[in-house]
């Protein structure tokens, strides 16, 4: 099976890893990939946003099947593009994409489908100001567009929230801005892949967006994951019921044929788990700390999504746990430096240990820091202490001075402390 991976990151890094395990491959190419998946995957300079150019080279290769990695191709109507090509692709259109790309579409999704959700209004400066006002200033203030994990800002009193409308309103992506009443208690990472028909879940995981220990500090990507969230039965069947089997439901009510991941961010709060938002992939860094630990051929369970011939609603899991903590480039978010010094290699044969790279260079032998989130250490042990041990325990390995990480990622799940 010959594929094209779109993307360059740490969870594209993972996904490469994943679809190279796999018996059926022969060919796999990344667009435009990375230096660090450069073992995996023949890097082709190809802009992964182009509808006719990734098309022209699926024609040319004889490409069988197109894993979109991130969001953007979605939402510029790639996977539209080849499958209309006759190529399978796992990555739904530009169509089921808005339930990432717009946060109002997916609003009205969740509500005209009875998702359970925060309430929200809908609307310009103007309305968002009086809803912030609405409720009390205890609200989340969010942009309309796609705005890479800085398009939201949480609320406890007035004068934020006001302020938030203001600043929200003066980006690209806050002409139509979102405001919800606070919701509280603990946050997960709920995937699913979908064939179009049916849909199967993805272990649970849990992100910490956090930049700071304790979870402060500003917003970010994600600073570490881990895998799987226990959850009790109850729960979880409430979630298939309450969010996916509704969600599939109004997929096809909708007429939407979505093929590829759906990412539910879910808060579990008192009165139930509720749906923060919607994702179009999967995403970063969970999946790096759920691939490892799936017991299920990843480019087989990509091409049946696409095929719509998916046989299972859960994708099976090994025992055991995963940790994955992103190794960051002093400055992030704000305003990244480049240049530090990395040595994944140092981590290479390490028991249970794996490294994916997200934002890295290779300069002749050296590999050096070159983005925001620079990698990922992952440790897979036996259960989650075990994990965040041997991932812990490889990281001073593999970064030092002028970059930072989260001391304290999978310390606490749910609450519980594991530490
Ligand atoms: P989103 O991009 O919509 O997931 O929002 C980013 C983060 O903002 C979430 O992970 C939550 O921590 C927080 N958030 C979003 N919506 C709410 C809400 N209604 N109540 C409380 N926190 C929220
Ligand atoms: N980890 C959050 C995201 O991928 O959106």
């Amino acid at each position: 099976m010959r594929v094209l991976l779109l993307g360059s990151g740490g969870r594209e890094h993972a996904m490469a890893w994943a679809l190279a395990k796999s018996p059926a491959l022969t060919k796999l190419w990344a667009a435009p990939g990375s230096d660090g998946m450069g073992a995996l995957a023949e890097r082709v300079p190809l802009d992964p946003l182009d509808p006719k150019a990734v098309s022209a080279f699926c024609a040319e290769k004889g490409v069988e099947l197109l894993v979109v990695g991130p969001e953007a191709p979605l939402a510029a109507g790639v996977a539209d593009a080849v499958r209309a090509a006759g190529v399978p692709v796992f990555g739904p259109g530009k169509d089921g994409a808005r339930l990432e790309s717009s946060k109002a579409f997916a609003k009205d999704f969740m509500l005209r489908h009875g998702l359970p959700t925060a309430r929200a209004r809908v609307g310009g400066y103007e309305e968002a100001l009086a809803a912030a006002r609405a409720f009390g200033g205890r609200c989340a203030v969010k942009a309309d567009g796609l705005a890479a994990g800085k398009g939201v800002i949480v609320c406890t009193a007035l004068p934020e929230a006001e302020a938030a409308v203001a600043t929200l309103a003066a980006t690209g992506a806050g002409s139509t801005l979102l405001v919800e009443e606070l919701l509280t208690g603990p946050e997960i990472s709920m995937m699913a892949v979908l064939d179009g028909t049916s849909y199967a879940l993805l272990p649970a995981s849990q992100d910490h967006k956090r930049l700071l220990d304790g979870d402060l500090g500003p917003n970010t990507g994600g600073m570490g994951a881990l895998c799987p969230v226990p959850l009790e039965a109850p729960l979880l069947a409430r979630i298939r019921s309450d969010v996916f089997d509704r969600a599939l439901e109004g997929l096809k009510k909708d007429g939407l044929d979505y093929r590829g991941v759906l990412y539910a961010g879910l808060m579990l709060t008192p009165d139930g788990p509720k749906c923060l938002e919607f994702n179009a992939r999967l995403g970063d860094p969970e999946t790096q700390a759920i691939l490892p630990l799936l017991d299920a051929d990843f480019l087989e369970l990509c091409l049946a999504c696409a095929r719509g011939e998916l046989r299972t609603d859960r994708v099976p899991a090994r025992p055991g746990a995963c940790v994955s903590v992103v190794v960051a480039a002093e400055g992030y978010p704000e305003a990244p430096k480049p240049g530090a010094l990395l040595t994944p290699e140092a981590a290479e044969g390490r028991e249970g240990v794996m490294v994916f790279h997200a934002g890295t260079r290779k300069d002749g032998d050296r590999w050096l820091a070159a983005g925001g989130r620079v990698l990922a250490v992952v440790g897979l042990g036996a259960d989650l202490a075990a994990a965040r041990e041997r991932a812990y325990g490889a990281l001073p390995l593999v970064a030092g001075p002028r970059l930072r990480w989260r001391k304290d990622v999978a310390a606490k799940v749910l609450g519980r402390s594991l530490a």
